[in-house]
């Protein structure tokens, strides 16, 4: 079956990587019989958002809904204000395609230096499952009493706020925004961490949330996660924290098996996650719809002062192609690609920059190509 790819490189260092993840991905097509894909790429970004004045065209939404699957570099650029392009682009996005599961794995693969004294490959190794089209993500939310008043376009918004704060401040404005948690929502993303762990053969799944204070939205949460952990009986639960949870990754995150939080906490965790991984540049993400079109990518950003230096680690974006093809059912190139990976960090001959060498982005996704193609 050939899968219909849309890929959005997108801004800094996003079309190197995606370079590299696809020429990794073309390594597997080359080798694994029966796996074709049919790439298709999309502009959508800060070069296109200056020229055009355009963030996704209405037909770029029909086009990206006819794909399987769509892989992306990466959103943000310094020329345009902050959040245009990653609420624009990216959120947009994982909205339009109800993109309702982050998961984002928590694996510090070997050879990899990982920041926690005294813990190796054996010790971080966990899910993290976080809910993405709720919480403080979906917008709701104004500026009152100040001039500012009504709900402006974001742009135009950021613009004002930077150049007419003088003209325009009012001690008495205030600012709201709204966290929103569906029974709906959680349920299935607290359901998809349950089966994951199932299917992982994972003993525990925690729960993540902030119910002591923020108890309407978190408590409605907890009271789900009450509710679904019923149907699996044999699977561990607990609640921690959020707070309390960045604690506990560092100090023992070999007690983590798979974590399930709302979509705020779920950011800020797994850049945390990323951390005791071996940084960004190995830490792959996928916004999936079980049901639709999933997006996969490094849940790195942009990284606009590394753009066009071929020196970003390519691997987060690697591993987010595998687990594309992995949702996508083609289990045996997205094992391949995952060995791939482990062969060349073993190895240690090809080292990024962050991982304590000085092989160009490049290079290293010339070394997992060619693992993949030898096998
Ligand atoms: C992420 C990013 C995004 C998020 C931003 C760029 C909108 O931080 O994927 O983790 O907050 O989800
Ligand atoms: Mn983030």
């Amino acid at each position: 079956m050939t899968q219909k790819i849309g890929v959005i490189p997108g801004d800094g260092i996003g079309p190197e990587v995606i370079r590299e993840g696809i020429k990794v991905l073309e390594a597997a097509e080359d080798v694994v019989d029966g796996f074709k894909m049919d790439l298709e790429e999309f502009n959508y970004g800060a070069d296109r958002y200056l020229e055009e004045a355009e963030l996704i065209p209405e037909e770029g939404f029909e086009r990206l809904s006819k794909k399987d699957a769509i892989y992306l570099g990466a959103l943000g650029d310094p020329r345009v204000p902050t959040g245009v392009l990653e609420q624009g682009i990216l959120l947009n996005l994982r909205f339009y395609f109800d993109q309702y599961i982050n998961l984002r794995p928590v694996k510090l693969y070997p050879n990899i230096p990982c920041p926690l004294a005294g813990k190796g490959p054996e010790d971080v190794d966990f899910y993290v499952v976080r809910e993405n089209t709720e919480d403080f993500y979906v917008a709701l939310g104004g500026r009152v009493k100040g001039k500012k008043s009504e709900q402006l376009e974001i742009s135009r918004s950021i613009y004002e706020a930077k150049f007419d704060l003088d003209l325009e401040a009012d001690a008495d404005e205030i600012a709201y925004q709204i966290g929103v948690i569906s029974r709906k929502g959680a349920e299935r993303a607290i359901r998809f961490a349950f089966e994951l762990a199932e299917d992982k053969g994972r003993e525990r799944v925690t729960s993540v949330d902030k119910a002591n204070v923020l108890s309407h939205v978190y408590g409605l949460w907890r009271e789900v996660f009450e509710d679904v952990s019923k149907e699996y009986p044999d699977i561990e639960t607990e609640f921690s924290f959020v707070d309390a949870v960045t604690m506990w990754f560092v100090k023992t995150p070999e007690w983590y098996q798979t974590v399930v939080t709302p979509n705020m906490f779920g950011d800020i965790i797994t850049d945390l996650g990323a951390m005791i991984q071996g940084g960004l540049g190995l830490a792959p993400g996928g916004n999936i719809n079980p049901e639709g079109v999933s997006m996969f990518e490094p849940i790195h950003g942009s990284a606009p002062k590394h753009a066009g230096e071929n020196r970003a680690n390519p691997l987060a974006t690697i591993l987010a192609g595998q687990m594309m093809l992995s949702q996508l059912g083609e289990r045996e190139a997205a094992d391949r690609i995952e060995q791939a990976v482990i062969d060349v960090l073993k190895e240690g001959k090809v080292r990024t920059y962050d991982i304590g060498g000085d092989s160009t982005t490049s290079a290293m996704g010339d070394a997992v190509a060619e693992k993949v193609r030898v096998g």
